[in-house]
């Protein structure tokens, strides 16, 4: 059998993440490609660089400043993720999640994660964010779930349900806060593939026909560790391309990049609001 990380390994990440702050978060976050914005906003933060962790993966991908920022943000303690990594990187599915499993060894009740993410729904357009409804683990299906190993009986089942990843009450907070603070939010379903090479416009109208509305490369392995544990899961896509599903245009990760900045001021209304109304 391959190796997978053990709970010891996940118990010395989670020791070594407490030994460095007071605060007990219940919200973890996970910021994606040139959104990592957002931790800047956190009160009084401890502010741990991923190398100083053990077991810890490094972000290698510009775009992911590769941090943790704990602290206070609008009436909650949290714990940022600023840069997360992906299994394109090379790490593998158990490593990628690692900070999933410190969240849960930390006692953290909820994951809010966003990603960049292109528009295959006809209608999205770059600047948009999109809650996530539901996923489709295209990534997990072919074999890459990040649970495959030995079961880590203390954060979960062996075949733990799937029925609802996305969390119905935090959808509604997510829902009431882009009316309140005149934010468009567009809703459906991320799929998740490996990367990092784009996809060719026949993978496209492909992810079209399976229901998919945005397509990116990371979320849904972090999202299914956190349900592995019941964690409550608020999911956020910034549009960040047109897929490109005839061909016609190119995608690049600087126009990733450069969409965030229109993303990052939507996206932290939307999980700022529902932050002050948990
Ligand atoms: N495809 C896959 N991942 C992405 C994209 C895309 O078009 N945009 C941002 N992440």
């Amino acid at each position: 059998m391959e190796k997978f990380l053990t709970l010891e390994e996940i118990q010395a990440a989670a020791q070594a993440v407490q030994k460095r702050t007071s605060y007990h978060p219940r919200v973890g976050m996970i910021l994606g490609s040139g959104l990592g914005e957002l931790a800047d906003m956190v009160e009084a933060p401890d502010i741990i660089p991923f190398g100083e962790i053990p077991h810890w993966p490094q972000s290698t991908v510009p775009g992911h400043v590769g941090r943790l920022v704990i602290g206070r943000l609008h009436g909650q303690d949290v714990m940022v993720l600023q840069g997360r990594v992906h299994y394109y990187e090379g790490y593998s599915m158990d490593r990628v999640t690692l900070p999933v499993r410190v969240m849960q060894q930390l006692h953290m009740e909820m994951l809010f994660v966003t990603n960049a993410a292109g528009a295959i729904h006809p209608d999205y357009d770059p600047g948009d964010v999109m809650l996530i409804t539901d996923h489709i683990a295209l990534i997990a299906m072919a074999g890459l779930n990040p649970l495959r190993g030995p079961n880590l009986e203390t954060f979960g089942p062996r075949f733990p349900d799937m029925s609802q990843v996305y969390d119905r009450g935090l959808m509604a907070l997510a829902r009431e806060e882009a009316q309140r603070t005149g934010v468009t939010l567009r809703e459906g379903v991320y799929v998740c593939l490996s990367g990092p090479s784009f996809e060719s416009p026949a993978d496209l109208r492909f992810l079209r026909t399976i229901g998919a509305d945005a397509v990116g490369m990371s979320t849904v392995p972090e999202v299914i560790v956190a349900r592995h544990n019941n964690m409550r899961v608020l999911g956020l896509s910034g549009i960040s391309n047109k897929a490109n599903l005839d061909g016609s245009t190119v995608t690049t990760h600087e126009e990733v990049l450069a969409a965030g900045k229109m993303i990052v001021p939507k996206l932290s209304k939307i999980m700022l609001g529902v932050l002050d109304r948990l």
